[in-house]
């Protein structure tokens, strides 16, 4: 019994101190929400493309190497977190990677190509944002 009551209340305690580290991280400089936001641009501006069917090869594959280029600043902004979140942030760095090889030749193949780098994002939100 109090071996679990141990447990439980190293558990809070572990979680608490995640949560104050996670906003101590975020309040210290504004490089963390700038790189997420150069992110957000170039994805929306992409994201844009496909609706209006208008996806330029060379357009986009300078768009993918500006997402990529500013995925390398994910790991040093939130420098310090969790192993977890590290590995999170090389995998959209990776994805990214591949993605910044690309030269989509039309609307479909921009939208396949964007769609890990999505899912990249959305894996890491869905547990720290
Ligand atoms: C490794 C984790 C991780 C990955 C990958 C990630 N994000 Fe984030 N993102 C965060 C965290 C943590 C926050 C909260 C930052 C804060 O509040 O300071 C955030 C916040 C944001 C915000 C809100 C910024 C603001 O001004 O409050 C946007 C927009 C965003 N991310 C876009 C993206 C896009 C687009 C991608 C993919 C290309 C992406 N993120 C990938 C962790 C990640």
């Amino acid at each position: 019994m109090r071996a679990a009551l141990l447990i439980v209340l190293g558990l809070a305690i572990g979680i608490i101190g995640t949560v104050f580290a996670m906003n101590a991280l975020r309040e210290r400089d504004p490089l963390p929400k700038a790189v997420m936001n150069v992110m957000e641009h170039h994805i929306g501006e992409l994201k844009q493309a496909v609706k209006r069917g208008q996806c330029e090869a060379a357009a986009s594959h300078t768009r993918l190497q500006q997402m990529y280029m500013a995925s390398l600043d994910v790991e040093p902004a939130f420098a310090g977190t969790e192993p977890d979140f590290l590995a999170l942030a090389g995998k959209l760095r990776e994805t990214l990677h591949g993605a910044a090889q690309a030269v989509p030749a039309d609307c479909p193949a921009l939208e396949a190509t964007i769609k890990p780098v999505l899912q990249a994002c959305h894996d890491c939100h869905q547990k720290y944002d």
